[in-house]
């Protein structure tokens, strides 16, 4: 390879809360990272969210879609916090998100909600339930659904109503099981679909397309589950669990649920994907803006994208290996950050975590 093709744009976006202290962290790794393997990473910090309303008025101002769109891939840390919760809803931080998603075709969402084995004990679920651990990898459909379909108010005989349809075309839920299939393919061969096709019709869509792309994956079960039941087994048997593919706002609440079992949400990644090898990345906790500024936040969640986007979108899988096995290493010398804390460990802040982390890629 020669120098040229190592060579990378980032587009950066701290956000808000605890988004610039992780993202900081973060970026300390990133840099080891392209000393150590001799690659450049160009990082462009711009606005998004809160952040971007108090500097320009626009929670997504132009000159960010422009930098992500020529970027190789996006860091986006967190956005939105109770400043800005007063704010129409489409002028809030969260908007963003939704439209950086949309603009740059991000349909597929992937969240792995795994059990660290150093960190089995922080899972409120009981040992026997947990079991040696949990590996779910949710994939969520990003830029359809309810969440993008037609909204409105309109009088009704029970007067005034407001309403969001939740609409699926056939291509957007091939596209979205065919990431899921290939992603189980390199996994453990199994793919649960989730719908509540006994009561919606777009569910009903969603069920004979995915079962449609099935045909091609032979060597990949699939089972569908109801949304309800779905909710229910992820706490009462979660390692029957290997992909669960989501619609948009089912994977919205299970990602959520699934992570929460896993006991350490500062620790969970995710990757937003395009068409082709383009995504952003983020860590699945949000801005938590009552601990923002006091260096107790956990970045990991935050390294972990950062490890996502190397093997995802730039094709470096060592890179990403040598994070992975730095943040086991950290957790293994017995270093945790406050959320995950206990006694006979020691105690890390933020800007420490990122540091540590940082030295201990080899
Ligand atoms: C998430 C968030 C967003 C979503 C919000 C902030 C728009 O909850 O990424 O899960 O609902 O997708
Ligand atoms: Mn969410």
């Amino acid at each position: 390879m020669t120098d040229n093709e190592k060579k990378y744009n980032i587009a950066v976006i701290p956000g808000d809360g605890i988004g610039p202290e992780v993202m900081d962290a973060g970026l300390n790794v990133l840099a080891r990272i392209g000393d150590k393997f001799g690659c450049e990473f160009k990082t462009i910090k711009v606005l998004a969210g809160g952040a971007a309303i108090d500097e320009t008025g626009k929670c997504l101002p132009q000159e960010t879609v422009d930098v992500c769109k020529t970027s190789d891939a996006v860091l986006l840390a967190a956005v939105g916090g109770p400043k800005w919760n007063s704010l129409p809803g489409d002028e809030r931080p969260e908007r963003a998100l939704l439209g950086l998603r949309k603009i740059l075709g991000l349909y597929a969402n992937l969240r792995p909600a795994m059990v660290f084995s150093q960190l089995a004990d922080t899972s409120p679920l009981k040992s026997e339930i947990i079991g040696g651990g949990l590996d779910i990898l949710v994939v969520r459909e990003l830029t359809g659904g309810i969440y993008f379909g037609e909204k409105g108010t309109k009088e009704t005989e029970l007067g005034p109503a407001a309403y969001d349809v939740e609409q699926y075309s056939e291509l957007e839920v091939e596209r979205i099981a065919r990431t899921a299939f290939n992603l189980a393919e390199k996994r453990n061969k199994n793919v649960i679909s989730v719908d509540k096709s006994n009561v919606l019709e777009s569910s009903r869509l969603w069920r004979r397309v995915v079962e449609s792309v099935s045909a091609d994956y032979p060597g990949i079960t699939l089972d569908h589950m109801y949304v309800d039941n779905a909710a229910m087994q992820l706490v009462r048997n979660p390692r029957q669990f290997d992909v669960l593919l989501t619609s948009n706002i089912f994977g919205d609440i299970l990602s959520d649920e699934a992570s929460q079992i896993t006991g350490s949400i500062g620790m969970l990644p995710s990757a937003s994907l395009a068409d082709g090898n383009f995504g952003m990345y983020e860590p699945v906790h949000g801005s938590a803006p009552d601990i923002a500024g006091k260096d107790i936040a956990n970045p990991i969640a935050m390294i972990l994208s950062i490890a996502m986007m190397l093997r995802y979108t730039l094709g470096l899988s060592c890179e990403a290996d040598s994070i992975e096995n730095a943040v086991n290493e950290f957790l293994d010398k017995g270093y945790r950050t406050p959320d995950i804390t206990g006694e006979g460990y020691k105690t890390v802040g933020t800007k420490e975590t990122g540091r540590i982390i940082a030295e201990l890629i080899k």
